[in-house]
């Protein structure tokens, strides 16, 4: 199998990597495809695959074409890819807000897996979830899925309405995290801590956190009971949150990412 990834910024290189690192593709079977310039010359330093300039010399060599461009982008790539495209090929895009049936019609593909990653792909702790176009086989549903694994953890969705709710959930969760992070650095830092104290602070309460979570069975809620004892500093932090109505700022804020992902879907 040889495969192509078009966009070589940091999605694109971050699946070069975990593609090479996992040993799914030999380095020869892996080419990328960019435009800037200066990103050829950095990715022909690090000998990271076939460097590719011009659509015309890789399109039709590959077997699986990841699309890794800005949605932007694809106004002006997809009409040179057209003509060289082969209704066998299977098309995985990464792109936010791309809907299956915008490919189709603009690229004339048929073999389409949509995705969502995030960001933690990068160290292979990323969450992605995928679905597709109903020509694309079990097998190469598959091919795809542990390509897709190699950057962390995937949930195959049947309906593509909901990769627009993932976007909300997982694809800008990141965001909400070093949010939610950095207002508790800013105020360990107003109650004397350095920066670098408060990061770790803050960091390493995340992470023992997260772990601690996902070893047991126990939920969010009965997590937050065996730290919050009745009269105590926990107590008083929650009650402070629950009379400025957090919770429901959260979930305010997930539902207008989630209305923006549609929006952008739609245009
Ligand atoms: N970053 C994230 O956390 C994240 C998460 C989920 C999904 N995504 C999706 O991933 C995609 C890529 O994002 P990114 O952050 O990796 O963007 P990026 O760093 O800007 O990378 C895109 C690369 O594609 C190149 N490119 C544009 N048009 C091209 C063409 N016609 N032929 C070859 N190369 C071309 C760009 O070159 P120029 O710089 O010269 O334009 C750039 O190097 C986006 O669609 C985004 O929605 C990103």
């Amino acid at each position: 199998m040889k495969i192509l990834i078009i966009g070589g910024g940091n999605m694109g290189l971050t699946y070069a990597q975990s593609i090479l690192k996992s040993h799914i593709l030999e380095k020869k079977d892996l080419m990328i495809l960019e435009k800037s310039p200066e990103k050829i010359e950095e990715l022909q330093k690090m000998d990271i695959g076939v460097i590719h300039s011009k659509p015309e010399s890789c399109i039709t060599k590959a077997d699986l074409i990841i699309l890794a461009v800005k949605p932007q982008d694809t106004t002006t790539l997809f009409p040179i890819l057209k003509p060289h495209i082969d209704k066998q090929q299977v098309f995985l895009s990464i792109m936010a807000g791309v809907k299956i049936n915008a490919i189709r019609k603009s690229l004339g593909a048929e073999k389409i897996i949509r995705s969502m990653p995030n960001l933690p792909a990068q160290i292979g702790m990323g969450m992605t979830v995928f679905t597709s176009s109903t020509e694309v086989t079990r097998i190469e549903l598959v091919t795809v899925q542990n390509l897709l694994n190699t950057t962390g953890k995937t949930i195959y969705l049947e309906n593509e309405d909901l990769i627009d709710a993932a976007t909300a959930i997982s694809g800008s969760g990141p965001a909400y995290v070093y949010f939610f992070m950095n207002a508790m650095m800013e105020a360990a830092m107003k109650l004397g801590f350095s920066p670098s104290q408060a990061e770790l602070l803050v960091g390493q309460t995340f992470l023992g956190s997260v772990h601690l979570q996902k070893q047991n069975d126990l939920t969010c809620q009965e997590w937050i009971s065996k730290v919050a004892s009745r009269g105590g500093t926990t107590e008083a932090a929650m009650n402070s949150f629950n009379e400025n109505r957090f919770h429901q700022i959260i979930k305010d804020g997930l539902e207008s990412a989630h209305n923006r992902a549609v929006e952008l879907g739609n245009r």
